[in-house]
């Protein structure tokens, strides 16, 4: 036998047992006669100690213990002097009698600590190491935590788990595909699923009425600390339901999960227009863990010979409570901030509310102390705030306005911490024009359907009249990350056939790309919809963190590689012919 306990279960009530333990030597430390070993497994750490007087052998043995090393040790529980109240196995100590080297190692190129030396780019070369520390540990089983808890849920309320292809034709959910040459069949490829959407809604006119999967999804796509290539979604669909019903099942899901792995409760998820959230957020996913909302200030700043603020379509500020004092370097970086290409704007307006009452702006030329005390009124501004004010064309300004509201929190630790709020976010836009390349995109995927009093709208309606059709489409948002999004779908052909000609598709695409749907929906599809989490996400939100690639095994880097195991890697001629693949480079 390897082990009668784990290095994370001995207590004081244990002292006096014969004990054997199996584990990684964590530090080895001399002390006078006495060497101690910190013992390391997946559930803990027990401390051993060889003493000199006792067994001069062994513990010459001991001391040659390098970090690492995977050794057994046999001994008695014996009730610590020097006791440890930060280790749950801290009142006790194993007196070795027996100690069997299983495996030695070679010096690790980094700590195996909670607080690793270890740079990014080393510890994912040796992401086998770095899983065994012990918060990434934590990750792994809380991921997997979840996953059973979800699967327990959602199979309590009758969903089937349905295994669908990963070889298949592309599913478009606004990224690039990855695809996958076949042998069998000459210069034709699979697509990765971006998202098992088709199948699922195949399953529904197949009559399984309530389907799930955590499943694999894959998108080819730049890749962010909330984006991976290779990602997980739970992934859902229901027949005989309307958008309120799959809300309800999905809210009960989480409040469910954040009640059994986090204790914490949630309560009942507001719900906000999309609208409502780009004006009072300028994000579609507001983060409503602290104020600062959106002010509109056309009213007030428009009209006193500002031409900048004359010209906008959109004159509007954000109340930051009690940053009167940031210097003016302070003020400079943000500005400099939200010049940035990836932000946009021209310039930033500040006004400062000085505890005496007097205001002290960047645009003192243009707005006298009367015209600014109007400002921080419609901000509802006291004594020490500072006004941010952006202006410029509607939505992008508001987005713009959105982000630096999220930057200045983050940056000002306004976020309290351990906090959630959930909120669900509906009437998305069913479709988005896109400038460039003038031609609409779906906002979700071309398979939700608009709302059901928009129907004759879009049938009948002109160009403009499709930039305002609304879907019944929605997204849980948590903390102010995307968590989950889905909609009610479309289950006529008549309709699917107008959606996809308004996304630019002709008939003949779209009935060879996804005829087999539209085929479907003539043999008694039923009204159906559905949701899919971000299942990474929803692990690091859980626990308060914006990376997903902690909370998965094996993760890719920036540049989509995995550096363990150096992929993507070319293949050789042989394998390249078999496949019918011409490189050329
Ligand atoms: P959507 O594209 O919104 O919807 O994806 C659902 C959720 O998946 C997560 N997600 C990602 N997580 C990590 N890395 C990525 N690259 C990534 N992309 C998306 C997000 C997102 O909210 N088929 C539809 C669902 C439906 O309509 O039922 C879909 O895939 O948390």
């Amino acid at each position: 036998m390897f082990r009668t306990h784990n290095c994370g279960e001995l207590r004081l009530s244990d002292a006096g047992k014969q004990v054997t333990l199996s584990g990684w030597v964590q530090i080895g430390r001399g002390f006078g006669g006495l060497t101690f070993v910190d013992l390391r497994d997946r559930y803990g750490i027990t401390q051993i100690v060889f003493d000199g007087d006792d067994n001069a052998a062994l513990t010459e043995r001991a001391k040659k213990l390098g970090r690492e090393w995977v050794i057994q040790v046999k001994g008695t529980v014996r009730e610590r002097t020097n006791k440890n109240p930060n280790r749950a196995t801290g009142d006790i100590e194993i007196i070795a009698d027996e100690l069997t080297v299983l495996n030695s190692s070679k010096v690790p190129p980094f700590t195996i600590e909670d607080d690793s030396d270890g740079g990014d780019d080393l510890r994912m070369q040796y992401r086998y190491l770095d899983l065994r520390r012990g918060p990434l540990q934590q990750n792994i089983i809380f991921r997997s935590k979840l996953a059973l808890a979800v699967r327990a849920y959602l199979g309590e309320q009758q969903f089937v788990e349905v295994e669908t292809p990963f070889l298949i034709k592309s599913t478009p959910e606004g990224a690039r595909d990855f695809v996958v040459p076949s042998r069998l069949n000459e210069g034709q490829f699979y697509a990765l699923p971006q998202s098992p959407q088709t199948f699922k809604q195949l399953l529904m006119v197949a009559g399984y009425d309530r389907y799930f999967q955590i499943v694999k999804c894959f998108r080819d796509e730049d890749l962010r600390a909330d984006r991976q290539p290779e990602f997980t979604q739970i992934d859902c669909e229901m027949a005989f339901v309307t958008q309120e019903e799959v809300l309800n099942t999905f809210e009960g899901l989480t409040r469910h999960v954040f009640q059994e792995l986090k204790g914490v409760e949630l309560g009942t998820f507001p719900r906000m227009l999309y609208d409502e959230a780009i004006r009072r957020y300028g994000s579609d996913k507001p983060d409503l863990r602290f104020g600062m909302e959106l002010v509109e200030l056309n009213e007030v700043a428009q009209n006193k010979g500002f031409g900048v603020f004359d010209s906008a379509e959109l004159v509007v500020g954000i109340c930051v409570p009690g940053k009167a004092d940031l210097t003016r370097k302070q003020l400079d970086a943000l500005t400099n901030w939200v010049k940035r290409p990836q932000i946009g704007a021209k310039g930033l307006v500040y006004v400062k509310c000085n505890e005496d009452g007097t205001f002290k702006s960047s645009v003192d030329k243009f707005f006298d102390q009367e015209a600014l005390a109007a400002w921080a009124a419609k901000c509802a501004a006291k004594p020490g705030d500072l006004l941010l004010v952006l202006s410029g064309e509607d939505e992008k300004t508001r987005g713009q306005l959105g982000r630096l509201r999220l930057h200045v929190a983050e940056e000002n630790d306004m976020i309290p911490a351990g906090s959630f709020k959930p909120l669900w976010v509906v009437d998305f836009p069913l479709l988005e024009w896109d400038e460039d390349s003038e031609r609409f995109h779906a906002m979700h995927h071309p398979f939700t359907s608009p709302k059901r009093e928009e129907v004759e709208r879009m049938l009948t309606g002109d160009h403009e009249t499709m930039k305002s059709l609304k879907a019944d489409a929605y997204d849980l948002v948590i903390n102010g990350a995307e968590i989950g999004g889905g909609s009610v779908r479309i289950y006529d052909r008549e309709l699917q056939e107008k959606n996809f000609q308004l996304l630019g598709f002709t008939p003949e695409e779209a009935e060879e790309q996804f005829g087999f749907l539209m085929g479907a929906f003539e043999y008694g599809a039923p009204p159906h919809a559905g949701i899919a989490f971000g299942f990474d996400r929803l692990c690091a939100v859980m626990n308060g963190q914006s990376s997903i690639r902690d909370f998965i095994a094996f993760p890719k880097n920036n540049q989509g590689r995995d550096v363990m195991i150096d992929a993507p890697a070319s293949i050789d001629e042989a394998q390249c012919k078999e496949l019918n693949l011409k490189i050329t480079v």
